[in-house]
């Protein structure tokens, strides 16, 4: 088997260094909460990475710090979750993308099992699960894993196996749980039976898995890839919904927009007065309508220090979101200087 995941894990970036390159708007952000500590961010890369090293060895013997690390994810997310937020992008890097990608599936998971009201045994069985969901990728060719191109059947047959390899290598673990094993041996089902590897359908589905899934499409969906630009969070949801009834049921779906924001924190919108802003704060009834941070006035030019203010759009009702946009609005102005 070739030599897989011998790199160091990613340097930690911190998210408004990638949203925003204006030295200005990156100091108006800078008192937004983010969902993880650094810390708990950094020690989850290194752990996902070492017990993915592991795991190719043929044992994971860092079970205890798994264990840690998930307690300390579960925990962070428990207490950081204010109202329904679910801010994704401090969290992201953009090198390596297994190790971020399993975090971000991990906490997207756990949120959606908060808003389940699982217990907390059962929310750390869940965020074990979708940390190392993939981590039977390991045993596949890295040729077939990271081929751009076409996959031919037979590299797509061996794709379908490493939710299996994943069951294999966590079984091997007497405490690691069943229902974290599970969960990572069906998060490529499908509402409709066309997902794999057992060709499950509807409720035979389990229901954490089903979780891990929906949290795992939306994280691809809204990260780089070698073969695509990430969409924004709006984008990723639209795609989503168009999958009802073939790849989640109406249930899941509805319980995964009412969890999401469609503007989370962080982002950049623009508004009717065609001004743009920061969402600083959502307001959990009215989810469309959180508070803004402007950053462009209505002529296109950015906000001087001493102009910036905050606007709540459940106060003034003059305002409100016409469309998300990207950072490229900021790239734009740099461009102009
Ligand atoms: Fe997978």
């Amino acid at each position: 088997m070739p030599g897989y995941f011998i790199a160091e894990p990613p340097k930690i970036e911190v998210f408004d260094d990638k949203i925003l390159k204006n030295a200005q708007a990156k100091k108006l952000i800078q008192d937004i909460p983010t969902k993880l500590s650094n810390d708990t961010k950094e020690l989850a890369l290194k752990v996902v990475h070492l017990s993915l090293q592991e795991a190719r060895a043929g044992k994971i013997v860092s079970r205890e710090k798994i264990r840690e690390v998930v307690a300390k994810l579960v925990e962070e997310t428990i207490t950081r979750h204010d109202s329904s937020l679910l801010n994704l992008m401090d969290i992201r890097t953009h090198d390596k993308y297994t190790f971020s990608h399993s975090i971000n599936v991990c906490t997207l998971a756990t949120l959606m099992g908060i808003k389940q009201k699982l217990k907390r045994k059962e929310l750390e069985d869940l965020a074990l699960g979708a940390l190392l969901h993939d981590v039977g990728k390991i045993m596949i060719d890295l040729e077939i894993l990271d081929k751009v191109g076409k996959l031919s059947p037979h590299e797509f047959a061996e794709i379908q196996k490493h939710p299996i390899y994943s069951y294999n290598i966590l079984s091997r673990e007497e405490d690691i749980s069943e229902i974290s094993r599970i969960v990572a041996y069906s998060h490529h089902e499908r509402y409709d039976g066309k997902g794999y590897p057992r060709r499950l359908t509807g409720s035979e589905i389990p229901q954490l898995a089903i979780v891990t899934s929906i949290a795992d499409v939306y994280d691809a969906l809204t990260t780089d890839r070698p073969y695509r630009k990430s969409l924004l969070p709006h984008n990723a949801m639209r795609i989503i919904i168009s999958h009802t009834y073939c790849d989640f049921s109406v249930d899941i779906v509805r319980f995964f927009l009412r969890a999401m924001l469609i503007y989370p924190l962080g982002s950049l919108v623009r508004l009717n007065t065609k001004e743009i802003g920061l969402v600083i704060k959502v307001n959990e009834r009215a989810i469309i309508r959180p508070t803004i941070r402007l950053l462009i006035d209505s002529q296109g030019e950015m906000l001087p220090l001493s102009k910036v203010e905050d606007i709540d759009l459940t106060k003034d009702m003059s305002r409100f979101i016409i469309e998300p946009v990207g950072e490229e609005v900021f790239a734009r102005k740099e461009e102009h200087r």
